[in-house]
Parts: structure tokens; C-alpha cells; sequence
């Protein structure tokens, strides 16, 4: 539990590129880092962004694989995952392009591209070390209330809340926010070796009660996180407030 989003992201960008830096040194096979969108990274990502100007941290041996991506936006709308990932991320690190995964979402057969976006992560041998957000509904990537536990990548239908919390980046507007999306499964997130959540602010106090104190739950998909071999979550004190 950290004082606030400035802290969470020091440590969250510290804890990272230790991980990464331990890695790297050892062995040819290349790191492989889970990533979100969301509000909840974007400190993190300015705090990598910072160190990697420093020179504390390249990418160049670094795979990602982003969780989720709208259905119905092209690739240079501001609001699709692909470009908030370059505009908060990719375009001020060393990361080379053929390394960064998202999945495409205006591919012409969308089942076809979630299995092989699975492919793909298994091919890198398994995502290392997965950092992700929650929704207050309690959604991991953009596995909603009711998801399967064991999901893998799929076309998912957003719920009527998260549109709603979303509409915030699309003027206010519900009607113009997506309703169907590309995500990564609660399966493809629980077999990451290391998963590292961010919860931060009053807005998500009941999400990590039911995430952390409450059951193993469907309708709260992160508390399957709870089995999870190794998983950390890095709160704010608001986000704290119901436990
Ligand atoms: C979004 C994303 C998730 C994210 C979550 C929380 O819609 N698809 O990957 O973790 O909802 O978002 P935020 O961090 O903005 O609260």
C-alpha cells in the first residue's frame, strides 16, 4: 500500500525494471512484459519513460503483449489501444517495433487473430511478467463480470458499466464508445509467471474488496487472482478504503 499514484508508480517502475535488468543478463531469451491501458499505467509508464532517459533500463530485449483493444476504432484513433500505447509508452523508448504485440482488432477473421495472438505468447515461451489494472466492476484486461475463469484471448461485449466509466475518453459520450472489444483471457492472465496490479484511488475501493477479501468469483473476475502463483497489487490508500 503506497500513499498515492506518484508512489505506486515509482515503485511499479523500479520493481520492473529490476525484473527486467536481472533478466536480461542471464540468458538469450528475451523478457516478455504483459501491458494495459487504462489511466492506472500511465504514471508507470512516465516513470519508465524518465528512467529509460536516464539510462537505467532499455527495452531492446523486451516482448510486450497488451491485453486488450477496442473493436471498431482504427489504429490511429486516439482512443484506440495501439495508439495510446505509442503515445504514452512506445514512441520515447528504445523498444524495437517488430517486438510490441496488440492485438488487431480490424483483422477480417478476429477469432482467427486471438488464436494466433496465443500462439504468439506461447511461442515467446510465456509472458514473464504481466502488469495490468482492474475496472470497478472488477474486470481484468476487458474480461467482464461473468467472464470464464479460464478464458483464453476472445471477442468480448463490454457491460454497461465500463462503457460508461470508458465514455469518460469519448466526450463524455457512451454512444460513441466501442461495445465490443478483442481481449486476452483470465486463462492467458493466470498463466503469466508473475502478474503486478495497480489499484489506485476511492473510485476502486470496492473492486479490491471484492478482488481480495471477497470469494473466488466469476462476477469479479481479478479475485481469481487470488490463485495466482505470484501476484502482486500496488494500491493507493484511497483504493484501501473497504478493506
Ligand atoms: C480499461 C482497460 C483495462 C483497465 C481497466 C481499468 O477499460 N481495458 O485493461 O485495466 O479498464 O481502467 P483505468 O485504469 O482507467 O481505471
Amino acid at each position: 500500500i503506497k500513499q498515492d499514484e506518484n508512489e505506486i508508480a515509482y515503485w511499479t517502475a523500479d520493481y520492473l525494471i529490476k525484473k527486467i535488468n536481472d533478466f536480461s543478463p542471464t540468458t538469450e531469451k528475451p523478457f516478455v512484459l504483459g501491458l494495459p491501458t487504462g489511466s492506472s499505467p500511465i504514471a508507470t509508464y512516465n516513470e519508465l519513460i524518465k528512467r529509460y532517459k536516464k539510462g537505467d533500463i532499455s527495452f531492446k530485449n523486451v516482448i510486450t503483449f497488451n491485453m486488450d483493444e477496442y473493436i471498431g476504432l482504427p489504429e490511429d484513433h486516439p482512443e484506440s489501444y495501439h495508439f495510446f500505447m505509442n503515445e504514452k509508452l512506445f514512441k520515447y523508448i528504445d523498444i524495437p517495433a517488430e517486438n510490441i504485440h496488440i492485438l488487431n482488432s480490424n483483422s477480417d477473421n478476429l477469432e482467427n487473430e486471438c488464436i494466433e495472438y496465443e500462439q504468439k505468447i506461447l511461442k515467446y515461451g510465456g509472458i514473464d511478467l504481466l502488469l495490468g489494472g482492474i475496472g470497478m466492476d472488477g474486470h481484468i484486461a476487458f474480461n467482464e463480470p461473468g467472464s470464464s475463469l479460464t478464458s483464453r484471448t476472445r471477442i468480448k461485449s463490454l457491460c454497461y458499466d465500463t462503457i460508461q466509466a470508458n465514455s469518460r475518453f469519448f466526450e463524455n459520450d457512451a454512444s460513441q464508445v466501442p461495445t465490443k472489444v478483442l481481449t486476452v483471457g483470465v486463462g492467458t492472465i493466470m498463466d503469466a509467471r508473475e502478474v503486478l496490479i495497480i489499484v489506485s484511488g476511492y473510485h476502486k475501493a470496492r473492486a479490491l474488496r471484492e478482488v481480495v477479501e471477497g470469494s473466488v468469483n466469476h462476477m469479479w473476475p481479478a479475485s481469481i487472482l487470488q490463485m495466482h502463483q505470484k501476484c502482486i497489487l500496488v494500491c493507493d490508500e484511497p483504493a484501501t478504503a473497504e478493506l
